[in-house]
């Protein structure tokens, strides 16, 4: 049996209106079928939420049918009612950018649908970020603080670099959490289960974004399930640009929730504190030959036109914005060539006030933000024989997508395919 405070007690009788009482009913059963003692207050959350493609599945127009079927999963048609309080809320990607949809081949009235539903969510509290990386929005659970997030990166970026405490929940039950506030205390909210259990002895390269990108990916292909790395050996202290591109590719080649950086992280000042003073269950060692390896896997062999380049997964700081910009200056994409460059709408603000987007701009590429080619979908790459990228998660998931040639690799490579049309390898 869950323990409840009274304030959740009365939630579940109803007392703050059916919307919260039915989020509230699913927590509790996803904590028993947990076997968790008590649920946490969470008082940040991002949620997966406008007109998604998966929610057509529904066949109505009416969101408040999609969103009590889709997300509070119940066949009733609840109203949507106030999201919790004492709850930061905000959106994470979307399938359409904010302000634009036809250089991704998408219509105003599927463009209208996703601010329909978008708005209709921040009446009730979800502002409006369209952010993976919602830590550079001001988003920011502080070491102790309890969270819910629908981007797996994000979930390694709080629990390791902030110290917060959240699991990957999934997106229903981070909606459910965002709604009532609450979430079961399991996993990654409990001290005992932050500890890490497998080292990593790292000798291979680790200056750049990419580095770290194919390092995340690289560790995640060798971790076990349910375990957590420890990063420790010869490496070069990341900073956060390095850090999100690491975390959201050991998030895609493995389930790890939570990662130690020795040195680097709060509960890894030493290796024995982020080991609990245990022994490790293993020790890996990731030379050069191991990133070979991945980078393989990754980028497509050969020399091959392209017509679709995409950068910043995940979403783009503003200093990676800027050094687009810079590296853009003068140039020109070619003709029948798509150059997209992904960011939130607060850094595509930053970046307005700064000049960058004219800049991008004027070399014939689009500065987009909320969203991003894997989860627009096929729509924004039909015809498409040649892709290049920067980010190793999109780059995976984008072979289960297209049959077309993918390339892999950082911001200037893929700015140079753009402005000749070929990628070189
Ligand atoms: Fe963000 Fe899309 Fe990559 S949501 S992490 S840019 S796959």
């Amino acid at each position: 049996m869950v323990k409840l405070t009274t304030y959740e007690k009365e939630m579940l009788e109803g007392k703050m209106g059916e919307f919260k009482q039915i989020a509230l009913q699913n927590i509790v059963k996803y904590a028993e079928a947990l076997g968790a003692e008590e649920l946490c207050e969470v008082t940040k959350a991002t949620v997966y939420f406008g007109a998604h493609p998966y929610l057509e599945v529904v066949e109505s127009e009416n969101f408040d049918e999609i969103f009590s079927k889709m997300l509070l999963c119940t066949d009733k048609v609840v109203p949507l009612g106030e999201f919790a309080e004492r709850c930061m809320c905000q959106t994470c990607v979307a399938p359409c950018d904010q302000y634009e949809w036809e250089p991704l081949n998408l219509t105003k009235e599927f463009y209208d649908k996703n601010q329909r539903f978008l708005n209709l969510t921040k009446e009730k509290g979800v502002n409006i970020a369209g952010s993976c990386t919602p830590y550079f929005t001001g988003w920011l659970p502080l070491y102790g603080e309890h969270f819910v997030t629908t981007e797996s990166s994000n979930v390694l970026m709080c629990n390791a670099i902030l110290g917060a405490c959240g699991n990957s929940d999934g997106l229903e039950a981070a909606a459910w959490s965002a709604i009532c506030g609450r979430t079961p205390k399991w996993g990654n909210h409990i001290k005992e289960n932050r500890y890490g259990t497998h080292v990593f002895n790292i000798e291979c390269a680790t200056e750049t974004a990419l580095d770290w990108d194919v390092l995340g990916y690289t560790v995640g292909k060798k971790l076990p399930p349910h375990a957590i790395p420890v990063i420790s050996g010869n490496f070069k202290k990341p900073d956060i640009v390095r850090l999100k591109q690491f975390f959201a590719s050991l998030a895609t080649t493995s389930g790890a929730e939570m990662c130690h950086i020795v040195g680097s992280t709060p509960e890894a000042q030493t290796l024995e504190m982020a080991l609990n003073n245990k022994e490790p269950k293993e020790i890996i060692t990731i030379t050069q030959e191991d990133i070979e390896i991945s980078m393989k896997a990754l980028c497509d062999e050969g020399d091959k036109d392209v017509q679709f380049i995409t950068l910043g997964c995940p979403h783009y700081s503003l200093e990676e914005v800027r050094e687009a910009a810079l590296y853009l200056k003068d140039k020109k994409v070619k003709d029948g060539v798509l150059l997209m460059i992904w960011t939130d709408i607060s850094i595509k603000g930053m970046a307005d006030a700064n000049g960058y987007t004219d800049i991008i701009k004027a070399a014939g590429a689009h500065l987009l933000t909320s969203a991003c080619p894997l989860v627009i979908g096929k729509k924004c790459h039909e015809g498409v024989t040649g892709m290049a990228m920067d980010g190793a998660k999109q780059a995976h998931y984008m072979r289960s997508e297209t049959n077309a040639t993918i390339y892999y690799g950082d911001m200037y490579k893929c700015i140079d395919a753009a402005v000749s049309g070929k990628w070189e390898a």
